[in-house]
């Protein structure tokens, strides 16, 4: 780890209060194929490649690929848990750069089909297991199902995935606008990823939050511009991540600093955890 990196946890770990649990984010879009679980993955690396204790949910149950991303094989996944009621600490895999994930598998397993003790025992199991962590990430998966829109409604952060494409752009739009007026309170960052160039991406963000600052009164943020880079595909075929396959191409160097300057900015509020599972909870037994 670089001398900046240890400062930046050091300087973190500092700040960090004791009660403080996991942050909590959901990497989303409204349009599929926009590239929510390589972002996922890589930023996820490159949080963990910090020195932050990060654990990766596959939360696209039934269509999962984080795990063959990675060029891994996981007998089990979150639709095994759901069925089978095993321990969660049973599905966590451990990555590389010490990064934890848990397979999405491709079972139809869901919260909505599940009772209410069930929702009081996954959510204990999930909540035993997330305290070892820095970081929770969700890699939600395209558009908002019922079901996925009681975690976006839970999550300190949702991070929104669009490419310059007219049809990402609108549906990204569409999508934030969905989850503001079904209640949502996250702050929203919009990732632009496959951008032509810097402006090109600064371009995107600017009309969306024009967009949505005129038409739902949100105030939305940039998380950061990702190249197009034909390294990202071909990293994909290879079953490597690209941060870690080659660290000094563009795609990898914005995810690097997307990272670090999430880490430095993002530690705001002690009381986190907590309120994830408490808002979690609350929306799975209203329903
Ligand atoms: N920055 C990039 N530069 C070039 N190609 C990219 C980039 N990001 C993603 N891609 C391409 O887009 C493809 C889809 O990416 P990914 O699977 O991460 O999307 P997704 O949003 O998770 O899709 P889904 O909605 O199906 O879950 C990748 O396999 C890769 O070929
Ligand atoms: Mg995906």
């Amino acid at each position: 780890m670089s001398d900046q990196a240890e400062r930046l946890r050091y300087e973190l770990g500092r700040r960090r209060q004791p009660a403080a649990g996991p942050r909590t984010i959901a990497v989303t879009s409204g349009k599929g194929g926009v590239g929510k679980s390589n972002l996922s993955l890589n930023f996820s690396l490159s949080l963990s490649k910090l020195g932050f204790r990060v654990l990766l949910l596959d939360m696209d149950i039934g269509m999962g690929n984080i795990d063959i991303l990675l060029g891994q094989s996981s007998p089990l996944t979150l639709s095994d848990w759901f069925s089978a009621r095993l321990p969660l600490s049973e599905l966590v895999k451990s990555g590389p750069e010490h990064l934890s994930y848990i397979a999405g598998g491709t079972g139809a397993a869901q919260w909505l089909s599940v009772d209410r003790s069930a929702i009081d025992y996954l959510l204990a199991e999930l909540q035993t297991v997330a305290s070892r962590y820095d970081y929770l990430i969700f890699d939600m998966g395209a558009g908002a199902s019922e079901e996925r829109l009681y975690f976006l409604k839970s999550v300190d952060d949702v991070f929104i995935v669009t490419t310059p494409e007219p049809t990402a752009m609108t549906d990204a739009y569409a999508m934030m606008k969905y989850m503001h007026t079904a209640g949502s309170e996250a702050p929203f960052s919009v990732i632009v990823n496959r951008a032509g160039s810097e402006r090109e991406g600064y371009g995107v963000f600017s009309r969306l939050q024009h967009a949505a600052s005129r038409f739902f009164h949100k105030d939305i943020a940039l998380l950061g511009v990702v190249p197009e880079d034909r390294m990202v595909a071909r990293c994909v075929v290879r079953q490597t991540p690209f941060v870690l396959f080659d660290p000094a191409a563009k795609a990898s160097r914005a995810v690097r600093q997307m990272a670090c300057r999430y880490a430095a900015g993002g530690e705001k509020e002690p009381e986190r955890a907590p309120r994830f599972f408490a808002k979690l909870r609350q929306l799975l037994l209203e329903r």
